[in-house]
């Protein structure tokens, strides 16, 4: 078992990207957001032109992917072989593009040692949909984040106009729904809660209730850094 590993998993707009920064920050732990790594294959494949379906271009894109994440002001910038991609993977047609291509069972495999790579010491925050299940099952603490469709639509809402990227409400809620549908549906590495995650159902909690939960969860690791 790894006591310094810590995944957070749950379906989109549930709140684990603040979360996850929010105690990389603390800890001074490194950080992967394995949606981005998604998001960037979407982002790379749109741009080299290449089809969903091509499954043998997408593995060997993924086997060239050179991604590094930095926090900035708590938020999460995304670099691919130098050049900051944050803006573009977080657009709605990426998000859907990144839940087809995630799909696909030879590109998830292609992307285990990429995603097992950004475990270094002195620890790692890993948020995802598979984290606690396939990628760290040996993880010591593991958290999967619920809410509802909802709350987490207009929670995705309110984040992607604060970034100034125009939506309609009615359109995310159809987004959420056949990415929900897809990602939960899906033959490989489905989103599952991991065996022995502590469930945190985030409908009425606030950001900052959420990680004042999982803080106690984590005591022992926070308190060593005082
Ligand atoms: O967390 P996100 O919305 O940025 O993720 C984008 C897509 O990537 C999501 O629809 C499903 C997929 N994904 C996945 O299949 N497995 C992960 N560990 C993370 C994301």
């Amino acid at each position: 078992m790894q006591n310094n590993i810590i995944t957070i998993d749950g379906p989109s707009g549930v709140g684990k990207g603040t979360l996850a920064i929010s105690l990389a920050e603390k800890l001074k732990w490194n950080y992967l957001n394995s949606g981005s790594l998604y998001r960037t294959l979407a982002y790379l494949s749109n741009e080299k032109k290449i089809e969903d379906s091509d499954t043998e271009s997408l593995v060997k894109l993924t086997n060239n992917l050179n991604v590094e994440f930095e926090i900035n002001n708590s938020e999460l910038i995304v670099m691919v072989d130098n050049q900051n991609i944050s803006g573009f993977i977080q657009t709605e047609d990426c998000a859907k593009k990144a839940s087809i291509i995630a799909s696909n069972n030879m590109i998830r495999k292609s992307l285990i040692k990429t995603q097992q790579s950004f475990y270094k010491l002195p620890g790692l925050i890993a948020e995802g949909r598979d984290m606690g299940s396939v990628i760290f099952q040996n993880a010591k603490y593991k958290f999967f984040l619920k809410a509802s469709r909802e709350v987490r639509a207009k929670r995705r809402y309110k984040q992607l106009k604060q970034k100034g990227i125009n939506v309609s409400l009615s359109r995310l809620i159809d987004e959420l729904n056949n990415r929900d549908e897809r990602d939960l549906t899906r033959k490989s590495s489905p989103l599952i809660i991991p065996t022995g995650a502590v469930v945190i159902d985030t409908d009425n909690l606030s950001i900052d209730e959420v990680i004042d939960q999982v803080t106690k969860h984590i005591k022992q690791l926070v308190e060593t850094k005082k």
